[in-house]
């Protein structure tokens, strides 16, 4: 397996380092403390082709590869970690589904223009009482004549507030378990459809989320997302690509707290020298970045099987447990290295700590990503 970038890859790597440097690490602290949904950076995304990264052109997104999508997402996501997965929610979550299930029509309603950043989608999956479980479904789709008829709610759907559609998957034959469930696109205009205020969160506080309530959202048969029953599948390949965009979010910001770390500890001293010149510091950093070159490895090993068309969701899954945990780890040290000054607002190693966390928790927690990787094993 080959790591070496290519030339477009480094090219999108450094245009996205230097976005990221100019529009997000100067605003990323405010948004946080505002809860401000970052509107300028998301639609320099759009102007950028970061909203559909590996969307052919022809389809309205950038056409490049899925490496060329977790180096993205990593270098945004080192500026800003509410941005990285707004990006990452449009990119896998919503574009990536309709580019592989939808039929032409729906290719060029549902996802041109999002691919353009014209419009926002969003996942709709977690339910309250179907979260880890995600077979359990509550929300209903009940056929009447040439539409679907939809009940039920959806909640923490990231960027719910600001999109335009949605992917939703409702149950369309209760008795069949898993496979009664259906994917649909839907556009957040359909009378009946409801979000309620963005949620109050600990960290990635500029990425919206919201729940949704459904009711009586008449959607017509056409815009079913692949075959009916066939919505689950449809939810875990989606998310065999999602977990890659967050394990490279988690990466983004672990470097953040890192190079944040490397340069305080030269700057503060203690016992006549920069503290990263003793042994207790310096340990810290050496494991930091050995633990961050670790993480890139296995999300760039996912990214490039994705590349290749080759099945990766236990590798996805081993990306994501990894690198994620290791987010934490490392912004706790970061934080640790900063000592009083790590604790206060006045800097970002807090926000960092904070933003690190949801990463161990949304598409799928760490234990469900030890469930995937474990019923991997046992099957070969
Ligand atoms: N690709 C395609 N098909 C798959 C698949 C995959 N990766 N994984 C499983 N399937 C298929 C299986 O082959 C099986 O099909 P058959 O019945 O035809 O054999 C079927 O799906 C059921 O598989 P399982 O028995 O393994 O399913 P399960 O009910 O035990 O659940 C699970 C498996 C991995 C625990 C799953 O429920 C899961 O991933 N849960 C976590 C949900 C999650 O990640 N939610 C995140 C919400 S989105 C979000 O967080 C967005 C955000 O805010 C940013």
């Amino acid at each position: 397996m080959n790591f070496e970038l290519t030339e477009v890859q480094r090219d999108i790597q450094k245009l996205c380092r230097d976005f990221a440097a100019k529009e997000l690490i100067p605003n990323a602290r405010q948004w946080d403390e505002a809860h401000a949904w970052p509107e300028s950076a998301v639609k320099q995304l759009a102007e950028l082709s970061l909203l559909a990264v590996a969307v052919p052109e022809s389809l309205g997104g950038a056409g490049l590869d899925n490496v060329c999508y977790a180096l993205s997402i990593e270098e945004i996501s080192r500026g800003c970690a509410s941005t990285g997965v707004i990006m990452s929610v449009n990119n896998s979550l919503y574009c990536d589904p309709v580019m592989k299930f939808g039929t032409e029509a729906q290719k060029r309603d549902f996802l041109v223009p999002f691919a353009r950043g014209e419009k926002l989608g969003c996942f709709g999956l977690t339910e309250p009482e179907a979260g880890s479980d995600a077979a359990a479904q509550q929300t209903t789709a009940v056929k009447k004549g040439d539409h679907y008829v939809i009940n039920g709610s959806k909640n923490w759907i990231t960027v719910g507030p600001k999109a335009d559609a949605i992917v939703l998957f409702a149950m369309t034959d209760k008795s069949a378990g898993h496979k009664g469930i259906s994917a649909f696109l839907i556009p957040t205009s359909t009378p009946g459809f409801n979000r309620q205020k963005p949620d109050k969160k600990m960290g990635i506080c500029g990425a919206w989320s919201c729940t949704i309530y459904l009711e009586d959202v008449k959607v017509p048969v056409e815009n079913m997302l692949g075959k009916e029953g066939d919505g689950f599948k449809v939810a875990m390949s989606t998310l065999d690509g999602g977990r890659i965009g967050i394990a490279a979010q988690a990466l983004g910001i672990a470097r953040a707290a890192y190079e944040e770390a490397v340069q305080y500890s030269g700057e503060r001293k203690t016992f006549g020298k920069p503290i990263r010149e003793h042994q207790a510091i310096s340990f810290m950093l050496a494991d930091m970045a050995t633990e961050i070159d670790a993480a890139r490895l296995l999300v760039l090993r996912a990214a490039l099987m994705k590349d290749k068309g080759v099945r990766h969701g236990p590798e996805s899954a081993m990306a994501k447990l990894y690198a994620s945990e290791m987010a934490s780890r490392v912004t706790n040290k970061a934080l640790q290295i900063h000592g009083g000054m790590g604790y206060s607002k006045e800097l970002d190693a807090e926000r960092h700590v904070r933003d690190a966390r949801i990463t161990e928790i949304y598409e799928g927690t760490s234990e469900i990503q030890r469930i995937v990787i474990s019923a991997s094993l046992l099957k070969e």
